[in-house]
Protein backbone atom coordinates (compact mmCIF):
# COMPACT_ATOMS: atom_id res chain seq x y z
CA UNK A 1 0.00 0.00 0.00
CA UNK A 2 1.17 3.35 -0.54
CA UNK A 3 0.75 5.52 2.16
CA UNK A 4 0.63 9.89 1.88
CA UNK A 5 0.00 12.75 4.26
CA UNK A 6 -2.05 15.88 3.55
CA UNK A 7 -3.17 18.26 6.31
CA UNK A 8 -6.69 17.83 4.71
CA UNK A 9 -8.66 14.82 3.36
CA UNK A 10 -11.41 15.10 1.18
CA UNK A 11 -13.73 12.40 -0.01
CA UNK A 12 -15.75 13.83 -2.89
CA UNK A 13 -14.96 16.01 -6.02
CA UNK A 14 -18.26 17.84 -6.74
CA UNK A 15 -18.55 21.73 -5.78
CA UNK A 16 -18.32 21.31 -1.92
CA UNK A 17 -14.77 19.33 -1.90
CA UNK A 18 -13.40 21.30 -4.78
CA UNK A 19 -14.06 24.29 -3.60
CA UNK A 20 -13.38 23.42 0.06
CA UNK A 21 -9.62 22.24 -1.68
CA UNK A 22 -9.15 25.47 -3.60
CA UNK A 23 -9.97 27.61 0.05
CA UNK A 24 -7.82 25.65 1.62
CA UNK A 25 -5.20 26.28 -0.87
CA UNK A 26 -5.64 29.75 -0.55
CA UNK A 27 -4.98 29.94 2.98
CA UNK A 28 -1.57 27.71 2.01
CA UNK A 29 -3.25 24.69 3.32
CA UNK A 30 -2.46 21.18 1.10
CA UNK A 31 -4.98 18.92 0.49
CA UNK A 32 -6.35 15.24 -0.90
CA UNK A 33 -9.20 14.47 -2.83
CA UNK A 34 -11.15 11.58 -4.55
CA UNK A 35 -13.93 11.15 -6.00
CA UNK A 36 -15.10 7.72 -7.55
CA UNK A 37 -16.83 9.10 -10.62
CA UNK A 38 -14.45 10.38 -13.67
CA UNK A 39 -14.30 13.57 -14.48
CA UNK A 40 -16.06 12.89 -17.34
CA UNK A 41 -18.82 11.11 -15.55
CA UNK A 42 -19.15 14.78 -13.10
CA UNK A 43 -19.10 16.80 -16.19
CA UNK A 44 -22.04 15.23 -18.08
CA UNK A 45 -24.31 15.00 -15.28
CA UNK A 46 -27.20 17.37 -15.69
CA UNK A 47 -27.77 19.20 -12.28
CA UNK A 48 -29.31 22.42 -11.02
CA UNK A 49 -28.46 25.64 -12.22
CA UNK A 50 -29.57 28.60 -9.90
CA UNK A 51 -26.64 30.09 -7.88
CA UNK A 52 -27.45 32.43 -5.26
CA UNK A 53 -25.34 35.71 -5.10
CA UNK A 54 -23.50 34.71 -2.05
CA UNK A 55 -22.46 31.89 -4.17
CA UNK A 56 -21.75 34.20 -7.27
CA UNK A 57 -19.45 36.35 -5.11
CA UNK A 58 -17.36 32.97 -3.21
CA UNK A 59 -16.46 31.90 -7.19
CA UNK A 60 -15.47 35.47 -8.49
CA UNK A 61 -14.07 36.61 -5.06
CA UNK A 62 -12.32 33.51 -4.58
CA UNK A 63 -10.65 33.63 -8.02
CA UNK A 64 -12.26 30.50 -9.23
CA UNK A 65 -13.80 31.90 -12.67
CA UNK A 66 -15.43 35.22 -13.82
CA UNK A 67 -17.38 32.64 -16.44
CA UNK A 68 -20.22 33.27 -13.73
CA UNK A 69 -20.99 36.72 -14.26
CA UNK A 70 -19.74 36.59 -18.05
CA UNK A 71 -21.55 33.48 -19.53
CA UNK A 72 -24.05 33.01 -16.63
CA UNK A 73 -27.04 34.74 -16.84
CA UNK A 74 -28.74 37.08 -14.53
CA UNK A 75 -31.75 37.53 -12.95
CA UNK A 76 -33.83 39.93 -11.02
CA UNK A 77 -36.84 37.72 -10.50
CA UNK A 78 -38.92 34.58 -10.95
CA UNK A 79 -42.57 33.85 -12.07
CA UNK A 80 -45.10 32.34 -10.27
CA UNK A 81 -48.44 31.05 -12.37
CA UNK A 82 -51.11 29.93 -11.01
CA UNK A 83 -54.95 29.95 -13.12
CA UNK A 84 -53.34 30.63 -15.90
CA UNK A 85 -52.06 34.19 -14.93
CA UNK A 86 -47.91 35.06 -14.49
CA UNK A 87 -47.15 36.78 -11.50
CA UNK A 88 -43.81 38.34 -11.22
CA UNK A 89 -41.92 38.58 -8.15
CA UNK A 90 -39.21 40.82 -8.75
CA UNK A 91 -36.11 40.51 -6.64
CA UNK A 92 -34.48 43.53 -7.09
CA UNK A 93 -37.16 45.98 -6.27
CA UNK A 94 -38.24 43.67 -3.03
CA UNK A 95 -34.62 42.70 -1.86
CA UNK A 96 -32.19 44.35 -4.06
CA UNK A 97 -30.36 40.74 -5.25
CA UNK A 98 -30.18 38.62 -7.87
CA UNK A 99 -29.62 35.34 -8.41
CA UNK A 100 -27.54 33.84 -11.70
CA UNK A 101 -28.41 31.03 -14.28
CA UNK A 102 -25.21 29.17 -14.64
CA UNK A 103 -25.88 24.99 -14.40
CA UNK A 104 -23.38 23.45 -11.36
CA UNK A 105 -21.99 21.41 -14.27
CA UNK A 106 -19.75 25.08 -14.94
CA UNK A 107 -19.26 25.56 -11.88
CA UNK A 108 -17.49 22.17 -11.46
CA UNK A 109 -16.08 22.53 -14.32
CA UNK A 110 -14.62 25.70 -13.32
CA UNK A 111 -13.12 24.46 -10.22
CA UNK A 112 -11.55 21.45 -11.51
CA UNK A 113 -9.82 23.68 -14.15
CA UNK A 114 -8.43 25.76 -11.22
CA UNK A 115 -7.35 22.91 -9.17
CA UNK A 116 -5.20 22.03 -12.02
CA UNK A 117 -3.92 25.07 -12.69
CA UNK A 118 -3.11 25.07 -9.16
CA UNK A 119 -1.42 21.82 -9.03
CA UNK A 120 -4.19 20.52 -6.70
CA UNK A 121 -4.23 16.53 -5.95
CA UNK A 122 -7.44 15.54 -7.07
CA UNK A 123 -8.35 11.93 -7.96
CA UNK A 124 -10.78 11.01 -10.21
CA UNK A 125 -11.97 7.67 -11.34
CA UNK A 126 -10.54 6.08 -7.82
CA UNK A 127 -12.12 2.58 -6.15
CA UNK A 128 -12.61 0.46 -3.08
CA UNK A 129 -13.12 4.30 -0.60
CA UNK A 130 -13.06 3.30 2.83
CA UNK A 131 -12.64 5.94 5.56
CA UNK A 132 -10.70 5.72 9.26
CA UNK A 133 -12.37 8.22 11.27
CA UNK A 134 -10.31 7.99 14.58
CA UNK A 135 -7.59 10.64 16.09
CA UNK A 136 -5.65 9.97 12.70
CA UNK A 137 -8.25 10.23 10.16
CA UNK A 138 -7.68 8.37 6.98
CA UNK A 139 -8.92 7.59 3.10
CA UNK A 140 -7.72 4.28 1.57
CA UNK A 141 -8.79 3.92 -2.01
CA UNK A 142 -7.50 2.20 -5.18
CA UNK A 143 -6.03 4.74 -7.64
CA UNK A 144 -7.59 5.37 -11.01
CA UNK A 145 -3.84 3.21 -11.53
CA UNK A 146 -4.49 0.43 -9.82
CA UNK A 147 -2.55 0.95 -6.48
CA UNK A 148 -3.74 0.70 -3.02
CA UNK A 149 -3.52 4.02 -1.49
CA UNK A 150 -3.75 5.49 1.90
CA UNK A 151 -3.55 9.10 2.91
CA UNK A 152 -3.49 10.59 6.66
CA UNK A 153 -4.57 13.70 6.96
CA UNK A 154 -5.26 15.80 10.38
CA UNK A 155 -9.09 16.61 9.15
CA UNK A 156 -11.06 14.47 6.76
CA UNK A 157 -14.26 15.40 4.76
CA UNK A 158 -17.10 13.65 3.92
CA UNK A 159 -18.10 15.96 0.73
CA UNK A 160 -19.07 12.32 -1.27
CA UNK A 161 -22.89 13.74 -1.62
CA UNK A 162 -26.14 11.76 -0.60
CA UNK A 163 -24.85 8.60 -0.53
CA UNK A 164 -21.81 9.57 1.70
CA UNK A 165 -19.90 6.81 2.93
CA UNK A 166 -18.43 9.47 5.31
CA UNK A 167 -21.82 10.19 7.40
CA UNK A 168 -22.52 6.55 7.57
CA UNK A 169 -18.87 6.05 9.13
CA UNK A 170 -20.48 7.85 12.07
CA UNK A 171 -22.30 5.40 14.68
CA UNK A 172 -25.89 5.33 14.41
CA UNK A 173 -25.89 6.42 17.88
CA UNK A 174 -24.66 9.56 17.83
CA UNK A 175 -26.16 10.79 14.79
CA UNK A 176 -29.59 12.17 14.41
CA UNK A 177 -31.70 12.06 11.40
CA UNK A 178 -34.34 14.24 10.14
CA UNK A 179 -36.55 12.40 6.85
CA UNK A 180 -39.45 13.25 4.86
CA UNK A 181 -40.51 11.92 1.82
CA UNK A 182 -42.98 13.81 -0.90
CA UNK A 183 -45.23 11.75 -2.85
CA UNK A 184 -44.22 12.48 -5.84
CA UNK A 185 -40.99 12.96 -8.32
CA UNK A 186 -40.01 15.47 -10.91
CA UNK A 187 -39.74 14.69 -14.35
CA UNK A 188 -36.51 16.45 -15.67
CA UNK A 189 -35.77 17.23 -19.76
CA UNK A 190 -33.67 19.01 -21.91
CA UNK A 191 -35.46 21.05 -25.08
CA UNK A 192 -33.52 22.00 -27.77
CA UNK A 193 -35.79 25.42 -28.64
CA UNK A 194 -35.86 29.11 -27.98
CA UNK A 195 -37.05 30.34 -24.77
CA UNK A 196 -40.32 30.34 -23.90
CA UNK A 197 -39.78 33.38 -21.05
CA UNK A 198 -36.79 35.73 -20.12
CA UNK A 199 -37.07 34.07 -16.41
CA UNK A 200 -38.07 31.25 -14.81
CA UNK A 201 -41.65 30.06 -14.23
CA UNK A 202 -42.64 27.65 -11.28
CA UNK A 203 -46.32 26.82 -12.07
CA UNK A 204 -49.03 25.31 -10.08
CA UNK A 205 -52.17 23.83 -12.06
CA UNK A 206 -54.80 21.54 -11.53
CA UNK A 207 -52.39 18.87 -13.50
CA UNK A 208 -49.95 19.16 -11.00
CA UNK A 209 -46.48 21.71 -10.78
CA UNK A 210 -44.14 22.33 -13.93
CA UNK A 211 -41.02 24.45 -14.06
CA UNK A 212 -39.75 26.53 -17.20
CA UNK A 213 -36.22 27.09 -16.50
CA UNK A 214 -33.45 27.46 -19.48
CA UNK A 215 -29.64 26.79 -20.27
CA UNK A 216 -28.75 28.57 -23.18
CA UNK A 217 -30.45 30.60 -26.10
CA UNK A 218 -30.70 27.59 -27.77
CA UNK A 219 -31.21 25.25 -24.75
CA UNK A 220 -33.85 25.05 -22.22
CA UNK A 221 -34.28 22.77 -18.97
CA UNK A 222 -38.12 22.35 -17.84
CA UNK A 223 -39.53 19.75 -15.59
CA UNK A 224 -42.93 18.78 -14.47
CA UNK A 225 -44.01 16.94 -11.42
CA UNK A 226 -44.81 12.68 -11.55
CA UNK A 227 -44.95 10.17 -9.87
CA UNK A 228 -42.05 8.44 -7.74
CA UNK A 229 -41.98 5.43 -10.14
CA UNK A 230 -42.75 7.11 -13.21
CA UNK A 231 -39.89 5.81 -15.76
CA UNK A 232 -38.47 7.80 -18.50
CA UNK A 233 -38.88 4.79 -20.83
CA UNK A 234 -42.71 5.42 -20.79
CA UNK A 235 -42.24 9.09 -21.98
CA UNK A 236 -42.18 10.06 -25.51
CA UNK A 237 -41.79 13.63 -26.58
CA UNK A 238 -45.49 14.07 -27.67
CA UNK A 239 -46.40 12.69 -23.89
CA UNK A 240 -43.72 15.43 -22.65
CA UNK A 241 -45.29 18.19 -24.89
CA UNK A 242 -48.63 17.18 -24.27
CA UNK A 243 -48.17 16.79 -20.18
CA UNK A 244 -46.20 20.69 -20.55
CA UNK A 245 -48.48 22.08 -22.71
CA UNK A 246 -51.58 21.33 -20.30
CA UNK A 247 -49.93 22.73 -17.25
CA UNK A 248 -48.34 25.94 -18.37
CA UNK A 249 -49.77 26.70 -21.99
CA UNK A 250 -53.61 28.71 -21.52
CA UNK A 251 -54.46 32.78 -21.73
CA UNK A 252 -51.70 33.79 -24.42
CA UNK A 253 -48.55 31.94 -22.82
CA UNK A 254 -47.33 29.16 -25.22
CA UNK A 255 -44.41 27.38 -25.18
CA UNK A 256 -41.50 26.51 -27.34
CA UNK A 257 -41.34 23.34 -27.70
CA UNK A 258 -38.28 21.32 -29.89
CA UNK A 259 -36.82 17.76 -29.68
CA UNK A 260 -35.27 16.54 -26.00
CA UNK A 261 -32.60 15.32 -24.61
CA UNK A 262 -31.66 14.42 -21.02
CA UNK A 263 -34.40 13.32 -19.49
CA UNK A 264 -34.60 11.67 -15.92
CA UNK A 265 -36.88 11.13 -13.19
CA UNK A 266 -35.42 12.86 -10.18
CA UNK A 267 -35.91 12.05 -6.04
CA UNK A 268 -37.71 14.15 -3.86
CA UNK A 269 -36.68 14.54 -0.59
CA UNK A 270 -35.57 16.61 2.53
CA UNK A 271 -33.12 15.04 4.67
CA UNK A 272 -30.73 16.58 7.61
CA UNK A 273 -28.47 15.00 9.92
CA UNK A 274 -26.76 15.97 12.64
CA UNK A 275 -23.63 16.85 14.07
CA UNK A 276 -21.90 17.28 10.49
CA UNK A 277 -18.52 16.93 12.61
CA UNK A 278 -17.87 13.59 14.64
CA UNK A 279 -14.18 13.58 15.75
CA UNK A 280 -11.52 14.69 13.35
CA UNK A 281 -14.30 14.28 10.52
CA UNK A 282 -16.70 17.04 9.07
CA UNK A 283 -19.65 16.69 6.33
CA UNK A 284 -20.68 19.31 3.95
CA UNK A 285 -23.37 19.46 1.05
CA UNK A 286 -25.32 16.77 0.65
CA UNK A 287 -23.47 14.30 2.63
CA UNK A 288 -25.35 15.81 5.00
CA UNK A 289 -28.32 16.77 3.97
CA UNK A 290 -30.93 17.12 0.61
CA UNK A 291 -33.52 19.24 -0.02
CA UNK A 292 -36.26 18.72 -2.62
CA UNK A 293 -35.36 20.94 -5.42
CA UNK A 294 -37.56 23.70 -5.95
CA UNK A 295 -36.56 26.41 -3.43
CA UNK A 296 -33.02 25.67 -5.96
CA UNK A 297 -31.13 25.56 -2.64
CA UNK A 298 -28.66 22.46 -3.21
CA UNK A 299 -25.90 23.51 -4.43
CA UNK A 300 -26.30 26.80 -2.43
CA UNK A 301 -26.14 24.88 0.75
CA UNK A 302 -23.17 23.09 -0.03
CA UNK A 303 -20.98 26.45 -0.66
CA UNK A 304 -22.75 27.90 2.49
CA UNK A 305 -21.18 24.87 4.62
CA UNK A 306 -18.04 25.10 2.89
CA UNK A 307 -17.79 28.68 3.68
CA UNK A 308 -18.04 28.10 7.08
CA UNK A 309 -15.43 24.75 6.99
CA UNK A 310 -12.91 26.78 5.24
CA UNK A 311 -13.04 29.48 8.42
CA UNK A 312 -13.32 26.68 10.99
CA UNK A 313 -10.50 24.31 9.51
CA UNK A 314 -7.95 27.22 9.17
CA UNK A 315 -8.33 28.49 12.72
CA UNK A 316 -8.24 24.81 13.90
CA UNK A 317 -5.00 23.77 12.20
CA UNK A 318 -3.91 27.57 13.48
CA UNK A 319 -4.25 26.30 16.88
CA UNK A 320 -4.92 22.81 17.18
CA UNK A 321 -8.00 23.82 19.50
CA UNK A 322 -10.46 21.06 18.98
CA UNK A 323 -13.31 23.33 20.60
CA UNK A 324 -13.66 25.12 17.17
CA UNK A 325 -14.29 22.07 14.98
CA UNK A 326 -17.45 21.83 17.59
CA UNK A 327 -18.55 25.10 16.49
CA UNK A 328 -19.08 23.98 12.60
CA UNK A 329 -22.72 21.64 13.52
CA UNK A 330 -24.57 24.89 14.68
CA UNK A 331 -23.18 27.42 12.23
CA UNK A 332 -24.05 25.28 9.30
CA UNK A 333 -27.38 23.80 10.61
CA UNK A 334 -28.89 27.56 10.88
CA UNK A 335 -28.79 28.29 7.42
CA UNK A 336 -29.53 24.58 6.38
CA UNK A 337 -33.06 24.69 7.87
CA UNK A 338 -34.24 27.54 6.85
CA UNK A 339 -33.39 26.12 3.04
CA UNK A 340 -34.97 23.22 4.69
CA UNK A 341 -38.20 25.31 5.42
CA UNK A 342 -37.90 27.17 2.17
CA UNK A 343 -37.74 24.04 0.13
CA UNK A 344 -40.65 22.06 1.81
CA UNK A 345 -42.83 24.98 1.38
CA UNK A 346 -42.02 26.16 -2.12
CA UNK A 347 -43.25 22.12 -3.02
CA UNK A 348 -46.00 22.21 -1.16
CA UNK A 349 -47.23 25.67 -2.38
CA UNK A 350 -46.85 24.42 -5.65
CA UNK A 351 -47.53 20.92 -6.42
CA UNK A 352 -50.92 18.80 -5.93
CA UNK A 353 -51.00 16.00 -3.23
CA UNK A 354 -52.86 12.70 -3.87
CA UNK A 355 -55.76 12.94 -2.31
CA UNK A 356 -56.11 16.56 -1.72
CA UNK A 357 -59.14 18.15 -0.93
CA UNK A 358 -61.15 20.90 -1.90
CA UNK A 359 -60.47 22.89 1.05
CA UNK A 360 -56.67 22.19 0.06
CA UNK A 361 -56.52 23.54 -3.07
CA UNK A 362 -58.63 26.61 -2.19
CA UNK A 363 -55.92 27.09 0.69
CA UNK A 364 -52.75 26.85 -1.36
CA UNK A 365 -54.41 29.24 -3.70
CA UNK A 366 -54.76 31.93 -0.82
CA UNK A 367 -51.19 30.84 -0.19
CA UNK A 368 -50.16 32.28 -3.63
CA UNK A 369 -52.40 35.02 -3.46
CA UNK A 370 -50.89 36.44 -0.44
CA UNK A 371 -47.65 35.74 -2.24
CA UNK A 372 -47.71 37.66 -5.28
CA UNK A 373 -50.71 39.97 -3.92
CA UNK A 374 -48.85 41.63 -1.02
CA UNK A 375 -45.20 42.95 -1.64
CA UNK A 376 -44.19 41.56 2.26
CA UNK A 377 -45.28 38.26 1.12
CA UNK A 378 -43.24 38.99 -2.40
CA UNK A 379 -40.50 39.67 -0.29
CA UNK A 380 -40.53 36.53 2.03
CA UNK A 381 -39.99 34.35 -0.81
CA UNK A 382 -37.45 37.13 -2.92
CA UNK A 383 -35.33 37.32 0.52
CA UNK A 384 -35.37 33.58 0.84
CA UNK A 385 -34.83 32.56 -3.43
CA UNK A 386 -31.42 34.62 -3.37
CA UNK A 387 -30.09 33.48 0.09
CA UNK A 388 -31.15 35.96 3.00
CA UNK A 389 -27.85 37.93 1.56
CA UNK A 390 -29.15 40.64 4.76
CA UNK A 391 -30.02 38.52 7.27
CA UNK A 392 -28.13 36.55 9.64
C1 LIG B 1 -32.70 24.18 -13.18
O1 LIG B 1 -32.50 25.10 -14.00
O2 LIG B 1 -32.27 23.05 -13.38
C2 LIG B 1 -33.47 24.45 -11.92
C3 LIG B 1 -33.85 25.75 -11.63
C4 LIG B 1 -34.59 26.00 -10.48
C5 LIG B 1 -34.95 24.96 -9.65
C6 LIG B 1 -34.57 23.66 -9.94
C7 LIG B 1 -33.83 23.40 -11.08
O3 LIG B 1 -35.71 25.22 -8.53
Amino acid sequence: MRTLRTRVAIVGAGPAGLMLSHLLHRSGIESVVVDHRTHEQIATTIRAGILEAGSVRLLVDSGVSDRVVTEGDRHDGVVLRFDDENHRIDFQDLVGESVWLYPQTDVFLDLAARRKADGGDVRYGVSDTAVDIGDRPAMTFTDSDGVATRVEAELLIGADGSHSICRRAIPPGIRTEWFREYPFAWFGFLAEAPQSHPELIYTRSAHGFALISQRTPAMQRMYFQCSPDERVEDWSEDRIWAEMRKRVNGNGFELNEGPISGAMVLPFRSFVTAPMRHGRMLLAGDAAHTVPPTGAKGLNLALADVRVLHEVITEFLADGDEDVLGVYTDRALDRVWKAQHFSYWMTTMLHSAAGATAFDIERQRGELSLITGSRHGAAYLAEAYTGWQHSK
